[in-house]
């Protein structure tokens, strides 16, 4: 597996998320055997959030990382409305006994809410200090969030990115290059949807031997800085992922892809999902 550096420690490039894990027990199994898989093949990130399940998904994952912590990457996010000077530390130690480990490695701010972003920067520094947390970042910020943020200790910012989804590349991406900030692609194979479908894609995989999925994630990471986190339980699913980080697109490949997916030739809002 691949890494990069993220605020001063290795991790993956492609890592594993865990939304719809832990919404239904008789999958429990299934998603941490998934979970457990994907550490082996390398894919040692786990993204997480305290609204996964309303807290099922950070179950689940104590669980597929227990007798491993030392091996895992492990990012989970707080909900806006608990950002507050009290509220995340509160958050901080609910995820902490669900995900049963003493430290989050990085804690995110799962999107802009209520509260000001310095005292939500405030308490993440206070969670560092205490070592709850090795470090924090932002998800679904846009340039000017970044800009009013004005915080180069934020380690990352998480947004969707995908193929059908490139507007970041238009000005968000960039800014975050220069500063040396990895960004986290989420929903990186369009959440197995039609994306998958588009008969450019399967003809660049055709060429490859591999599958769609697989080709959309080598074209996040064929970019500086970029980290995937493609969300699988399926075991076959987990292995072509993990399988992924070695496949290099040709020029060829990616000038098809440009025709298919047009990248943004303007500022486009931030798209969410
Ligand atoms: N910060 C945010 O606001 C935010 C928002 C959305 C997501 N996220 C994070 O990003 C992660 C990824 O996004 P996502 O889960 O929405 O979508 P995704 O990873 O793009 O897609 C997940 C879906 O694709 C299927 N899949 C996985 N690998 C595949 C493969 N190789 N071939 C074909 N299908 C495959 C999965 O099926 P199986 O599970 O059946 O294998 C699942 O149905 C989330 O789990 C979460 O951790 C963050």
């Amino acid at each position: 597996m691949r890494s990069l550096e993220l605020a001063g420690v290795n991790v993956s490039v492609i890592g594993q998320g865990t939304w719809q894990m832990g919404e239904d027990r008789s999958r429990h199994n299934e998603e941490v055997a998934a979970l457990r898989l994907g550490i082996e093949l390398g894919m040692t990130l786990i993204d997480t959030a305290e609204m996964y399940a309303e807290g099922g998904a950070e179950e689940v994952v104590g669980e597929a990382i227990a007798g491993r912590r030392d091996e895992v990457f492990l990012v989970s996010k707080v909900y806006p409305h608990n950002a507050s000077r009290k509220g995340i530390p509160q958050a901080c130690e609910r995820s902490l006994r669900r995900l049963d480990t003493d430290h989050i490695d990085l804690y995110l701010l799962h999107w802009r809410g209520q509260y000001p972003l310095e005292e939500t920067v405030e308490a993440f520094e206070q969670l560092r200090a205490a070592g709850k947390i090795g470090r924090w970042g932002v998800s679904n910020f846009d340039v000017d969030d970044l800009q009013e943020l004005a915080a180069p200790a934020c380690a990352t910012n998480q947004v969707l990115y995908n193929l059908e989804e490139r507007g970041i590349e238009f000005d968000l991406l960039p800014w975050c290059q220069q500063r040396r900030m990895p960004v986290m692609a989420y929903c990186p194979i369009g959440q197995g949807g039609k994306m998958l479908a588009n008969a450019t894609l399967r003809q660049v995989a055709a060429r490859h031997r591999v599958t769609p999925a697989q080709v959309s994630l080598a074209w996040l990471l064929r970019q500086d800085g970029v980290i995937a986190i493609p969300k699988a339980v399926r075991p076959e699913h987990v292995r072509l992922n993990a399988q992924a980080a070695q496949l290099v697109l040709e020029p060829g490949d990616l000038e098809a892809l440009d025709q298919a997916f047009h990248a943004p030739q303007r500022k486009q809002r931030l798209a969410m999902v």
